[in-house]
């Protein structure tokens, strides 16, 4: 008899309550409430912090490196984006930015002469498992096309699972670089009715 998949079990869905503009207040399944805002200048020393709680693992996944420490100059760049090429949310605690930790980071890197957009993210393992990562990825979409963009892809360690099926549910293709061993491209079409 043939082995059937194992249906995934069924999770509360993230509850949430649009406060502004890339605003929202979210409830976890956990009951945990969180805040989903643009990133802001402030947050660059809370996102030291929450990177100093990242296990190695979890840093060469996000940054398909090993980085050691976010330095203080790091920080800050990822902070202050210019509108024209960046955008960035992050899930905190519900305080003002500047106090509040951080849980999660996705973030868009936009190149306006190709019409598309790279993406990266991570969900601390805190709130991790509970659909954030996912419904940011969706965020990073919604984003993107009122930008009018084209594409939305991204570099994937091809031993990352979680983030490869995570792309998979949501719709993206993958190919794999041939001049980047162990690397998966993850690409999404942007334009109407893809
Ligand atoms: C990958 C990552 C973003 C996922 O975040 P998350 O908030 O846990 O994501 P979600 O809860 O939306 O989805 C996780 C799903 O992956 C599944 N999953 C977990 N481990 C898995 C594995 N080894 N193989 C396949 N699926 C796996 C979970 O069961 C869950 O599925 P479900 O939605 O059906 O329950 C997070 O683990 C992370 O930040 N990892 C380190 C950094 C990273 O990999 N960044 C991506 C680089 S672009």
């Amino acid at each position: 008899m043939n082995a059937q998949p194992k249906p995934r079990a069924r999770r509360a869905p993230i509850r949430r309550q649009r406060i502004g503009v890339w605003r929202e207040r979210l409830w976890l399944p956990d009951g945990r409430e969180v805040l989903l805002r643009p990133i802001e200048p402030v947050d660059a020393e809370p996102l030291r912090q929450s990177f100093a709680r990242l296990s190695p693992e979890e840093v060469r996944l996000r940054f398909l490196h090993p980085i050691t420490e976010l330095t203080p100059a790091f920080a800050q760049q990822l902070c202050e984006l210019d509108p024209a090429t960046g955008f960035a949310l992050v899930v905190s605690e519900p305080l003002p930015a500047g106090s509040a930790l951080i849980g999660a980071v996705a973030r868009l890197g936009i190149d306006r002469e190709s019409r598309a957009a790279d993406f990266a993210l991570i969900v601390g393992r805190e709130i991790s498992g509970q659909g954030v990562g996912s419904f940011l990825v969706r965020r990073l979409i919604d984003y993107a096309r009122r930008r009018r963009l084209d594409e939305i892809r991204g570099d994937v360690l091809e031993d990352n699972a979680a983030m490869l099926a995570l792309c998979d549910r949501l719709g993206f293709s993958r190919s794999h670089l041939p001049d980047e061993p162990g690397m998966v491209r993850v690409r999404r079409s942007l334009r109407r009715g893809a």
